[in-house]
């Protein structure tokens, strides 16, 4: 029976180390060695809930269960926000299991494991394999920020010619700036202040707007999709609001709002019906997308810029203070034995 060391949140917020035991491995069941793990703004949501926290993992297959078929020990693989789906609905056969509604998802199922762990045992059929062209700290925020990014931009038939805003340069927003432009898009950013403004543009971005306090933009042409990588929903004392950035937007535009947050969305309703505005929710990737993310990172060098943390209560607690206090670039990555 695997037994391992994980990682939970607890109702003050405090980091504590637990230990989880899984029965022997069952049919197409892997346990993993973790090597890395992505903190992920979505982690945060989590941090007073009891429950075993990560989902951007990467690790070394360490046991195969009775019918794991294509994995073998010592493989490298990675793992996102989606652990299993019923695999017969109709979400499940059009290569949309994200929608499952049978679907185990990070912070819903599965709460005894997390990537915040020595270890963890998951389907082979939900496992990545992980390009050598990567390490397993570069892999692991692609398990879940670059997944989520990748697929707005690809499910949604994003064209190279398009205009693609990215609103918010943290984890999420700058791998959308990458992925977006070497998908061969003109990507314009848009941060609260100029400070990232040197990075954004060697990630890829033509343009960069510090849009905290502005009343009006005056930018190169129309947007024709933007994602919403912020850690909230766009608030004006931060960055950007809705009534500075729809004058901003093409007509027949999409908006793409990635952050998760509570509350209303609202945004200025004539404007959106008068351009066609398309306001498109969406969660990370189906398995076929995440594996074209996978590739297309490793053939076009798109890698995270990590802060490197250790795996352990003291780590895991810097790492998400961090993170709260904007001082993250651009995503912490913990690491086991790490001084
Ligand atoms: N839909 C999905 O499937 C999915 C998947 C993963 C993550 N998410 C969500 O996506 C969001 C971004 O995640 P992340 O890991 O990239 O977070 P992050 O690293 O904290 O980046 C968020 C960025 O938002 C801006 N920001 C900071 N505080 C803000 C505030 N109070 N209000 C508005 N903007 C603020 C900052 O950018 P600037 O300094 O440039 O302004 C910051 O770098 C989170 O809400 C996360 O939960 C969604
Ligand atoms: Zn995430
Ligand atoms: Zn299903």
């Amino acid at each position: 029976m695997p037994s391992f060391t994980v990682y939970k949140g607890s109702k003050d917020g405090s980091i504590v180390k637990s230990k989880t035991t899984k029965p022997d491995l069952q049919d197409d069941q892997v346990l993993i060695q973790i090597t890395a793990s992505g903190l992920c703004g979505t982690d945060e949501h989590y941090r007073t809930s009891d429950m075993a926290l990560g989902h951007e993992g990467a690790g070394i297959v360490e046991q195969l269960g009775p019918s794991v078929k294509y994995l073998k020990k010592g493989d490298r693989v990675g793992w996102g926000y989606e652990h299993d789906s019923c695999g017969h609905c109709e979400w499940c056969l059009s290569g949309k299991e994200t929608y499952c509604p049978d679907r185990a998802f990070y912070g819903v199922a599965d709460l005894d494991q997390g990537s915040f762990a020595s270890h963890a045992v998951w389907k082979e059929s939900f496992l990545f394999q992980i390009p050598d062209s990567m390490t397993d700290a570069e892999a692991a925020p692609l398990m879940c920020g670059g997944a989520t990014v990748f697929n707005a931009l690809r499910m949604y038939d994003i064209q190279p010619t398009d205009h693609v805003g990215v609103i918010g340069v943290g984890g999420l927003g700058h791998l959308a700036i990458q992925f977006a432009a070497k998908m061969g898009c003109d990507v314009i950013v848009f941060s609260g202040s100029d400070s990232k403004k040197e990075e954004a543009l060697k990630l890829g971005a033509k343009e960069f707007v510090a849009v905290k306090g502005q009343k009006e933009l005056n930018i190169s042409r129309p947007i024709n999709a933007l994602l919403v990588t912020t850690s909230a929903q766009p608030d004006a004392s931060v960055n950007a609001d809705w009534p500075l950035m729809i004058p901003a937007m093409a007509p027949d535009s999409t908006i793409f709002p990635l952050a998760v947050s509570g509350g209303d969305f609202s945004i200025p309703y004539q404007p959106m019906i008068q351009k066609g505005i398309r306001i498109q929710g969406t969660v990370v990737a189906p398995r076929n997308v995440h594996r074209h993310m996978l590739e297309f990172a490793s053939l076009h060098k798109i890698k995270p810029i990590l802060m490197e943390f250790p795996m352990s209560e003291e780590g895991i607690t810097e790492a998400m203070e961090t993170l709260k206090r904007g001082r993250m670039r651009y995503r912490g990555v913990l690491i086991p034995g790490k001084a």
